[in-house]
């Protein structure tokens, strides 16, 4: 199964991406967490993203599409995937289409942008997996340190209550037309099919939610 999950900046979609990917064993492709990989590591590619990642911007189409492209021919692909930041502007999702990738499902995880900000303020995450906790809705076992590895836990750089709102805007302008852009196309194609689930609740609650729009 191909999956696209869509939503604001912590709306929730790493969270349950977790859970979707366990459920029907596909890999978790968050484009957000490749870039941060690469920033972290030094590479040429960190270099050329850091500056507009640390402002709330968005890095460039052609980047990204490469990326996808390559990561997607990979072996535990064959199967599906779930896209987690992915595509995030109108050529992204044309691109996707061009090259002839079908998708079948997309979720879109919906919460207001006051619970964002708040949401976000108290993120932490375990560079090394993704994995996703908060100081109050989801903490970790042992403050500070991942539940798994034991690893120290870090607060992203674009959690700024400031760079936050930045991104916010850029979801709304370059992000948001997608849900159009999706339904249309289900409308054309029959596929993908397209749904909404409200993001407000537990993350047990809303992962229930999230799996029976996909089964
Ligand atoms: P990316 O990493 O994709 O960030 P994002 O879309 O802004 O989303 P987040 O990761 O902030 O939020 P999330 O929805 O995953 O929420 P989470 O589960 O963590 O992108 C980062 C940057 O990379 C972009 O700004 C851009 O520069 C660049 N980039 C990436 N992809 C790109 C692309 N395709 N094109 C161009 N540029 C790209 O949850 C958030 C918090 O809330 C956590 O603390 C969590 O524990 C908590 N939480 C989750 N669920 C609940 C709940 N139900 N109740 C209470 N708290 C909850
Ligand atoms: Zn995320």
């Amino acid at each position: 199964m191909r999956v696209i999950l869509l939503g604001a900046p912590g709306a929730g979609k790493g969270t349950q991406a977790q859970f979707i990917c366990e459920r029907f064993g596909i890999p978790q492709i968050s484009t957000g967490d490749m870039l941060r990989a690469a920033v972290k590591a030094g590479t040429e590619l960190g270099k050329q993203v850091k500056e507009v990642m640390d402002t709330g911007g968005l890095v460039s189409d052609d980047l990204i599409i490469g990326l996808i492209k390559e990561r997607i021919t990979q072996d535990d692909c064959a199967k599906g995937f779930l896209f987690d930041g992915f595509p995030r502007t109108i050529p992204q999702a044309e691109a996707l289409v061009e090259a002839g990738i079908d998708i079948d499902r997309v979720l879109e995880i919906a919460v207001a942008d006051e619970e964002i900000v708040a949401r976000l303020s108290g993120r932490r995450v375990h560079p090394g997996s993704g994995r996703v906790y908060h100081v109050d809705h989801n903490p970790p076992k042992v403050a500070g340190k991942d539940d798994v590895t034991g690893e120290d836990l870090i607060q992203r750089d674009d959690d700024k209550e400031e760079t936050v709102r930045k991104r916010l805007q850029v979801y709304h302008t370059q992000t948001k037309p997608l849900v159009e852009f999706y339904q249309g196309l289900s409308a054309a194609k029959g596929t993908p099919k397209c749904a909404k689930v409200e993001g407000i609740g537990s993350v047990e609650e809303i992962t229930a939610k999230v799996i029976s729009a996909l089964d």
